[in-house]
């Protein structure tokens, strides 16, 4: 009986921290499930079902594009980097070399796994790489590899352009990233990703039924996103920054829109993408595990219920008091957060998506879609302190810095994968301009200036109601969420 309960724990666990687990130990727990089917349903908890178990698995198991390129592409990355990085990789085993390019391209292990696969990427058994929902949704926290954290780290644009550089060495053709990069930026600064224009790209060459058709020449604003959470999902009724889609598992899809994947693949994989929609609704935020000031704390809880709380909802107390969310949408001159994302969204596109397939969710039919959204809706807070930097655009790196937002760094970079503890986010150096001797590209893309287009770390002036003090115990009271 120890055993068994041990495993329930196991498991609850892996789930409430965004875990999961390698095929063997999934088709373990799987079994465990079956004999245990109430393992851990408590509702703040998330859900260890087994669809969620089999939607977990199909995100690192089940390539839904073509592949990227080969194991032995990727182990020659080295071959093409700078000096002294070459050199230093030269001398390197292997092991060490692998670890190098992870460090590089913002790439962690699998939590819970043997093996030495990548959490972004499947690799297929003849060697395959194929990037997965876990390039933007998986990254660490602090060092901690976590499924459902943004990957505030990833290098797509600099790792896209170095294996084009290593198929070149080795002979081959380059592929569809490397081709499509020459058109699309993909992420100017690491850790974001001009991910919308993606999806919009190649919703141009479909029909409303996912028909491949011949695209129309289309102008698209280019600009980099930080990815939210996923923790977030099962309390949002709609996503995206704008809320423009009411959520479904049939959006969850867009991401597989190359052209290789006709109309039939969205049928074919409709269950599969349920299973992915559970595991999205499973997962919780993770907690802080430093210290926390408890009386502080409360008395930030009392400042950010009437400050904060219509927006961002309520998180519950101790004593019994209930959380929610309002969803709210804040016009975008009260918030005053960089507008071009709103803006490279059309009307005409949204409402394009809001008749496609994706917006029907099948038996429930048409889906709401707001197609001129006003605004930004104002994001759940759980986990705030493990999802840095802060905004829509990733542009402010500490919640201290939301806190102050005349006081927020213009140019800046990460200089270690520690949290900042006093102010809560990213340990951050400020720079005037990007020192003239740092001449390796991966490193001039780890500055993020606020200055360029889509960057703008102004607005959310809501904070400037509060006294220094106040202040400081709201900071307290967000580690607690
Ligand atoms: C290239 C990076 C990237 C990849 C790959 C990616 N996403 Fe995203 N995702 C984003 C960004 C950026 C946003 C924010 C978009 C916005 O708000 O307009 C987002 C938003 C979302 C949201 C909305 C979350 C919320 O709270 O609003 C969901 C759900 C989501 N993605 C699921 C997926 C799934 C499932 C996959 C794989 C099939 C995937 N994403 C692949 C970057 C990515
Ligand atoms: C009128 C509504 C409103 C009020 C009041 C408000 N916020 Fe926000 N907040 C927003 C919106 C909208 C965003 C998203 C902005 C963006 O990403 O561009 C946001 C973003 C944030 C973020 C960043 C979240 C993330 O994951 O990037 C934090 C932290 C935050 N708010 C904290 C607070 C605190 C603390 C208060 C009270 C002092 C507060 N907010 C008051 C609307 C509000």
């Amino acid at each position: 009986m120890k055993d068994r309960s041990i495993s329930r724990e196991l498991i609850c666990e892996m789930i409430k921290f965004g875990n999961s687990v390698s095929i063997a130990a999934s088709i373990r727990l799987g079994l465990i499930l079956v004999l245990f089917p109430h393992t851990c349903v408590a509702a703040d908890k998330g859900e260890a079902s087994d669809s969620a178990l089999r939607g977990y698995r199909f995100l690192t198991e089940t390539s839904v594009l073509p592949s990227d390129f080969h194991q032995s592409t990727f182990d020659s990355l080295w071959s093409v980097w700078p000096e002294p990085l070459r050199s230093e990789a030269e001398k390197a085993s292997p092991d060490q070399r692998r670890q190098m390019a992870f460090e590089r391209y913002g790439l962690t292990k699998r939590p819970n796994d043997p093996s030495d696969k990548p959490l972004q990427y499947v690799v297929d058994t003849s060697g395959d790489w194929t990037m997965n929902c876990f390039s933007c949704h998986g990254g660490s926290v602090y060092g901690k590899p976590t499924p459902g954290a943004p990957n505030n780290r990833f290098a797509l644009q600099t790792l896209t352009e170095e294996i084009g550089k290593a198929k070149l060495r080795q002979g081959l053709l380059p592929g569809r990233m490397e081709l499509g990069a020459m058109f699309v930026p993909l992420g100017t600064t690491n850790g974001t990703t001009n991910a919308v224009v993606f999806g919009m790209g190649l919703m141009n060459g479909r029909d409303e039924k996912l028909n491949l058709v011949v695209r129309t020449p289309k102008f698209f604003t280019h600009h980099d996103m930080d990815a939210p959470p996923w923790w977030h999902f099962y309390k949002r009724p709609n996503i995206y920054i704008d809320g423009f889609a009411q959520k479904g598992h049939r959006g969850l899809m867009q991401f597989t829109l190359v052209p290789e994947n006709g109309p039939d693949f969205y049928r074919r994989h409709e269950s599969d993408f349920r299973d992915v929609f559970d595991y999205l609704s499973s997962l919780r935020a993770p907690k802080f595990d430093g210290d926390i000031d408890q009386t502080l704390a409360e008395q930030g809880r009392v400042v950010f219920e009437s400050n904060c709380a219509e927006c961002h909802g309520t998180y519950g107390t101790s004593d019994g008091g209930v959380a929610s969310y309002p969803n709210r949408r804040v016009p975008i001159q009260d918030i005053g957060t960089d507008p071009v994302r709103l803006r490279a969204l059309t009307v005409e596109g949204r409402r394009k998506y809001g008749r496609s397939w994706f917006a029907h969710a099948g038996e429930e039919g048409q889906q709401e879609t707001v197609v001129d959204p006003e605004g930004y809706v104002a994001p759940p807070l759980d986990g705030v302190w493990a999802s840095p930097p802060y905004f829509h655009n990733g542009s402010v790196p500490t919640l201290w810095d939301v806190l102050h937002p005349d006081q927020r760094p213009t140019l800046w970079r990460p200089v270690s994968q520690k949290m900042d503890a006093e102010k809560i986010g990213l340990t951050v150096e400020q720079v005037d301009s990007i020192p003239s001797d740092v001449l390796d590209i991966a490193d001039r893309r780890s500055y993020f200036d606020t200055r360029k287009f889509g960057k703008s770390n102004a607005g959310h002036h809501f904070p400037d109601a509060l006294t220094e003090t106040e202040k400081t115990s709201v900071l307290e009271y967000l580690k607690t969420l």
